[in-house]
């Protein structure tokens, strides 16, 4: 039978299986960010929409075709974020971290919305993990920071992620750069309407369109990376050989492209070849002036986020079928009683009681299925211990505790239940 309600189209149910390799990829996470320095911050699923206009850009698609707008019952306009880069620094000026000692180290997870057409590792609703380092314009935050990401993909196995790299300058040498380019794009025959009306907004826009003619012209036009100025010519060479003396390969990438108007100086994007046309999994770069844009003293900012559900696709890959399962089965509960005798019922939960307290997990079967019938159902869940009350070890006042392991039994009276299973659990 069809179900009448369905999950929104591109959001989905984020089930166990997949939960587990998700907790895995955020405990990873937590201890690699957590162990350089950074603290968690948790901003709202929503925020004055103009935040992100601001910010993001006007031009963008995220703020011109893809953000969740909406007006609340006290008329303001509220977006659901599509990302979590302005949030952040919002909550920075907010709490007045800019007075704390520099930088401020900050990492976060959480569902970003973004009204984008669905397809393979698209949705409307995906979700982060992200980084942000605030108050320092140090070469080495770049590269410290992109470092991080780079081993976040290889603790967790990823196999074939390549690092895009290039340096967009500032916003001024930006803008001259930008007028020759449009100059060099709208004289060349190759753009439609739509295009040349692109150009005209951003230029760069035009090293993503992937037609032979245009990537002809584009191959040809002139780079932002050859008309840096000094200094962030000099910032750039700075991140390029501590990343050199940290081994972390990359391919130098001035075609790249980033969908977000806030970065000045570096940016980058990792690839992965296993994840099709969106091969995105992890981006970034600078922001030195997004804190200012919004009202702060002049405050220098770096940071990345990674698509969750990217990374969880190229893992469920690699590890192949069975992926899931296995994440799932790294805490299944350590008991699970089978009591097959009704008036056993209440001593069993008081003993299961007892374990919960003590931080062991354990689970009981229900209803009156067969010892069969539940047995695989604990063979199913790979719980190490199963504890069988049956009518015959409820007369000697016992219950068969079976390790599943050796598949072996014992009995053990009732009365040191607690203490036997406490020993066995640990
Ligand atoms: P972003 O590149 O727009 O950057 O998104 C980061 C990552 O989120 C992407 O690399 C991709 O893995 C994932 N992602 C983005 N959109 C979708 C989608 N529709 N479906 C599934 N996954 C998606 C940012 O959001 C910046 N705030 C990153 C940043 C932090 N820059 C500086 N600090």
């Amino acid at each position: 039978m069809a179900a009448k309600y369905q999950a929104p189209r591109g959001t989905y149910d984020l089930l166990p299986g997949r939960a587990a390799l998700r907790r895995e990829i955020l405990a990873e996470a937590r201890a690699l960010l957590q162990g350089a320095g950074f603290g968690q911050i948790d901003t709202p699923v929503f925020e004055d929409s103009d935040l992100f206009v601001r910010t993001v850009g006007e031009a963008t698609d995220i703020v011109r075709k893809e953000m969740y707008t909406f007006e609340d019952r006290g008329g303001r306009s509220l977006t659901l974020r599509p990302e979590g880069t302005a949030p952040v620094c919002r909550a920075y000026l907010e709490h007045g971290m800019h007075k704390q000692p520099q930088p401020v180290k900050l990492w976060y997870t959480g569902p970003m919305f973004r009204y984008e057409a669905p397809q393979s590792g698209r949705y409307r609703q995906h979700s982060q993990i992200g980084a942000e380092t605030i108050g320092s314009d140090d070469p080495a935050v770049d590269a410290e920071l992109i470092d991080l990401l780079a081993h976040l993909y290889a603790r967790l196995g990823l196999p074939s992620v390549r690092l895009h790299l290039t340096s967009i300058g500032d916003p001024a040498t930006r803008a001259e750069y930008g007028r020759e380019l449009r100059e060099f794009l709208l004289g060349h025959d190759v753009f439609d309407e739509d295009q040349r009306a692109r150009i005209e907004i951003n230029p760069m826009r035009a090293f993503d369109w992937s037609a032979p003619e245009i990537v002809a012209v584009t191959e040809d036009a002139p780079k932002m990376i050859e008309r840096l100025s000094d200094a962030d010519a000099l910032h750039f060479d700075e991140v390029r050989s501590l990343l050199d003396a940290a081994a972390i390969d990359y391919e130098l990438d001035p075609r790249l492209v980033r969908g977000l108007d806030y970065y000045t100086r570096t940016v980058f994007e990792f690839r992965s070849e296993s994840l099709g046309a969106q091969s995105g999994i992890g981006g970034g770069g600078r922001y030195d002036r997004l804190i200012e844009q919004l009202g702060g003293p002049a405050t220098p900012g770096m940071g990345w986020a990674t698509g969750l559900e990217r990374i969880e696709q190229v893992l469920a890959d690699v590890r192949g079928e069975g992926a899931e399962e296995a994440a799932a089965q790294q805490d299944t509960p350590q008991f699970m009683f089978i009591v097959t005798e009704p008036d056993a019922r209440p001593r069993v939960f008081r003993a299961m009681s007892e374990l919960r307290e003590e931080g062991i997990g354990a689970t009981m079967g229900l209803g009156s299925r067969s010892l069969k019938n539940q047995m695989r159902a604990a063979e199913r869940l790979a719980v190490p211990w199963v504890v069988i009350v049956g009518p015959q070890e409820w007369e000697r006042s016992a219950a068969a505790v079976r390790d599943m392991t050796r598949r072996e039994q014992d009995e053990i009276p009732l009365s040191s239940l607690r203490k036997e299973l406490l020993s066995r659990g640990r």
